[in-house]
């Protein structure tokens, strides 16, 4: 493909800032798109902790068109890559401390429909090359709800670039009350239900999903899942109204941040020729904390957002049969409040068979990703998951509920699998206690009794390929797609 101008519009990016995988995706994607011989850069807004971790900024522009005096564009480099990025700097609404999207104490800041509003309006500033950048992207790539202003907006320039939305997660939808309409002066072919007007407010990611000109999510099991009533959040009427629009690609990984060959957070690298590292890694992690190092225990391992998604619920249940099967758990993440509360509890409960870490913790997301035996993550909905992909090549077992992006990257470890040496984990199908118990017993009984079978589905798992090259593919020609429907 051509050579085309790509703005990629985040909310978050690996390394500056992160919550969950749309930061890994932002980091990993816009290097693989310029692999591929585009000129991609990514816009973002300029939060306090993005502008501490990143390089040599300067400024891009001032006085853009739309936009206050005070909203300032920096301009810099993704750290370790030379992919441009363009910081929004309007202080008030970003330079404050606590997370992309909430206060310090979790809570939602009370001012996001501004934020990512201005955050919009300078994305567009930049889109129709007015903002003195002297540069207009082709295409330009939105992500989740924080950006879905942008396609709406953008919809009444009739010299416009092409839009792109891609759907991280239906589940956080942007939903604002309906006086937003006229506090963010709003055009008024932005109101009713054809609109951004939803259950009597104003919901932002309804921009993305009805004004983009191509829509994707991170999975094709996901993309087909998002059109049932199950998964779609009260938007699956109009995606499937949409449908002609909307594509599942999968995500990659970035196997240069996440490789135990050589990851710069281990102390003991390993690949699958040589296990021995991985050991050494679990012994390490048991001793962090503070469980007995015993090689033969199996040691399951979990990060992430402790959210109902993530069905925290389903691992808090079997936590007694664990216990009772000598299975040793570790936990990393932070979310809501009752779940963190009853995982330290488990910890109190069970010392030497759980144990948990509430916090955000690069490093130690990857010393349990190369320290445990399997990997946790009985999702009730996941629109790819990145997780279960790190654990296939740090050798770590993915339990996973056959759902999302989890059923397009597990091959599970069924009696003809096995022998056709494809098996790389253990799927469940219903998100229930005893279904992701007799998936673990599944797992436990082959690890304990059967170690030629388990070493052959742990090298069958690190060398799965999902690197972001093939995905990047993908993307290239979703762009060509959305180009052709603005051109006629
Ligand atoms: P989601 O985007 O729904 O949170 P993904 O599996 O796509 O789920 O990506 C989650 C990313 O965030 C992974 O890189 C994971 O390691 C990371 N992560 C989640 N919680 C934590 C945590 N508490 N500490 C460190 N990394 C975390
Ligand atoms: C979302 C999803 C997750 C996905 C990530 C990156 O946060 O919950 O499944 O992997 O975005 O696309």
């Amino acid at each position: 493909m051509a050579t085309n101008n790509i703005l990629f519009v985040t909310s978050e990016a690996y390394p500056l800032i992160k919550t969950g995988g749309l930061a890994d995706v932002a980091g990993g994607l816009p290097t693989a798109l310029k692999e591929q011989h585009q000129d991609v850069r990514i816009i973002m807004p300029a939060y306090r902790e993005a502008m501490r971790k990143a390089e040599k900024l300067g400024f891009a522009s001032f006085n853009m068109e739309g936009l206050p005096e005070t909203a300032r564009l920096l301009e810099g480099r993704l750290p370790n890559t030379t992919v441009k990025i363009y910081l929004v700097d309007s202080p008030a609404h970003f330079d404050r401390p606590g997370g992309p999207y909430s206060d310090p104490d979790n809570h939602d800041w009370a001012d996001n429909a501004e934020r990512f509003a201005i955050f919009a309006r300078t994305a567009i500033a930049v889109a129709t090359n007015k903002a003195g950048l002297d540069w207009q992207p082709d295409i330009v790539h939105c992500n989740d709800w924080q950006s879905g202003l942008v396609p709406a907006l953008l919809a009444q320039y009739p010299k416009r670039p092409a839009t792109i939305f891609t759907i991280h997660n239906l589940a956080y939808q942007g939903h604002f009350d309906s006086s937003h309409f006229k506090n963010l002066n709003l055009p008024p072919y932005l109101r009713g239900i054809d609109g951004l007007e939803f259950h009597g407010g104003l919901s932002f990611i309804k921009g993305g999903l009805i004004f983009a000109d191509m829509i994707n999510t991170v999975s094709p099991t996901y993309a087909a899942e998002i059109r049932t009533h199950h998964f779609g959040h009260g938007l699956d009427g109009l995606l499937n109204h949409r449908a002609d629009r909307l594509v599942g690609i999968l995500n990659g990984v970035d196997y240069k941040a996440w490789n135990p060959a050589n990851d710069p957070l281990l102390k003991h690298h390993f690949d699958a020729h040589n296990l021995e590292g991985k050991e050494n890694n679990k012994r390490q992690l048991q001793k962090k904390f503070s469980l007995p190092q015993q090689s033969e225990s199996p040691l399951l391992g979990l990060v992430g957002r402790l959210v109902e998604q993530k069905g925290i619920d389903l691992v808090l249940s079997i936590v007694p049969q664990l216990v009772q099967n000598n299975v040793q758990l570790v936990v990393l993440g932070s979310g809501h409040k009752r779940f963190q509360a009853e995982l330290l509890q488990a910890s109190k409960d069970y010392p030497g068979h759980i144990a948990v870490h509430v916090g955000f913790d690069e490093s130690m997301a990857h010393q349990i990703e190369a320290g445990a035996d399997m990997f946790l993550m009985p999702s009730r909905f996941e629109p790819c998951g990145l997780n279960q992909i790190y654990s296939l090549r740090y050798g770590t077992v993915p339990i996973v509920r056959n759902t999302g992006g989890l059923a397009d990257t597990v091959i599970d470890a069924r009696e003809e699998n096995i022998e056709q040496k494809t098996a790389t984990g253990f799927k469940f199908e219903q998100a229930s206690h005893e279904e992701l118990w007799r998936a673990t017993e599944r797992a436990l009984s082959i690890y304990r009794d059967k170690p030629k079978v388990w070493r052959q589905i742990i090298t069958t798992g690190m060398k799965q390929d999902f690197s972001w090259e093939q995905s990047a593919k993908h993307y290239l020609d979703l762009y060509h797609l959305a180009l052709a429907k603005i051109r006629h």
